[in-house]
């Protein structure tokens, strides 16, 4: 028999500060066991970093034409698109469970989609539609709207195109126009989700311009160019339209110092709040932009990241409540400040419950 005391035991700091290469700081096994921390279930909420509740979270809606109609997105299992007529009863419940904000999407009539996309600054688009419709029914949820030009775009690209290529600055002049609209139609927040260059700055002037300078921006700074959208694009129907991919204005996914230097210049030109797009997938993203900029910061858990766990969990390869809230808490984890999430009824209902 040897006593486990006497067993010398690597000295690891765990920062590179003075006070933590001190072993009496770090503890020492024995007389340290970081189990009686996790003993017991009030003793882990006790010493919980972090916490889950539902105003963490900002659920994207789907929304499309036609009237009383539900329609489940296959590759998104328990998300359906739903008809404007059906968009107060899903914003109220939101708001009753405590989820702050909703953010829309529309399925826009292929008949409505032009190489101009002049659908985006029709003040009574399916989008605007959708913003009076939850405006009248419920004062108390936040509304957020994409300024990007995909859904309405018969190319199916965020910004205009001409000869192939994505154009930036006449794109970022209907970026503004569709933002004043949206704001006229009483959106809370613009979020530039297109990765134009300039555009956060173009859409704040313009929106004080018209005088909505109470209107928030909260920008898609460091959004990739990702496989994992693939189910919103179904959702919403841009699959078909896309031609080519999105990669001379997403982000490469090598790349992380580049990420830091959007979300500068997005803080630079009037964003609120900044956004990092996917979620999982980047979270040393997250957490560097967190780090550096001490922002409101927000991640986006997408729809590729939803239809994953979906169908493990379907499949019963994942535990469906476990999985959603550690998924999401890795979040918090990280330094967001919240998460977009389709997971945010569900685990809103479920925290509750709690
Ligand atoms: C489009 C937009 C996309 C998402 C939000 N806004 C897709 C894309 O850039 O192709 C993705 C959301 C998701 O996958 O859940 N501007």
């Amino acid at each position: 028999m040897y006593s486990l005391a006497k067993i010398e035991y690597p000295r690891f700091a765990l920062h590179n500060g003075p006070m933590s290469t001190s072993p009496t700081f770090l503890g020492r096994y024995p007389a340290t066991r970081l189990r009686r921390n996790r003993r017991t279930p009030w003793v882990r909420a006790l010493v919980a970093e972090n916490r889950l509740s539902a105003a963490d979270f900002i659920y994207p809606i789907f929304v499309g034409e036609g009237a009383k109609t539900r329609t489940p997105v296959s590759s998104m299992p328990g998300i359906d698109r739903i008809t404007v007529d059906l968009v107060a009863e899903v914003a109220t419940e939101a708001a009753a469970l405590g989820i702050p904000a909703l953010a829309i999407f529309p399925e826009v009539d292929p008949a409505c989609k032009t190489p101009d996309a002049r659908e985006a600054y029709n003040p009574d688009n399916l989008v605007c539609r959708a913003i009076k419709a939850i405006k009248a029914a419920t004062p108390d949820i936040g509304i957020i709207c994409d300024a990007a030009l995909d859904p309405f775009n018969s190319d199916g690209h965020d910004g205009i195109v001409e000869d192939g290529i994505i154009l930036n600055d006449p794109s970022v002049e209907l970026l503004c126009r569709q933002s004043v609209v949206q704001a006229e139609a009483g959106c809370d927040v613009i979020a530039p989700s297109d990765m134009m260059d300039g555009r956060v700055g173009a859409i704040r002037a313009a929106l004080d311009a018209a005088g909505f300078e109470q209107v928030s921006i909260m920008s898609y700074a460091a959004k990739y160019a990702s496989a994992f959208y693939g189910p919103f694009r179904d959702a919403i129907g841009t699959k078909k339209a896309l031609k080519g991919d999105k990669k001379t204005y997403q982000m490469d996914p090598a790349n992380g110092d580049e990420a830091l230097r959007e979300v500068a210049l997005d803080i630079d030109e009037g964003a609120d709040m900044v956004m990092v797009k996917p979620g999982m997938p980047y979270l040393d993203i997250v957490r560097r932009v967190k780090d550096t900029f001490g922002m409101p910061t927000f991640a986006y858990q997408v729809s590729g990241e939803y239809a994953m766990m979906k169908a493990a969990v379907k499949n019963g390869w994942l535990d469906n409540d476990t999985a959603m809230i550690e998924a999401l808490m890795a979040f918090k984890r990280a330094g967001a400040d919240g998460v977009l999430t389709y997971f945010a009824l569900e685990a809103a209902r479920l925290l509750k419950r709690d």
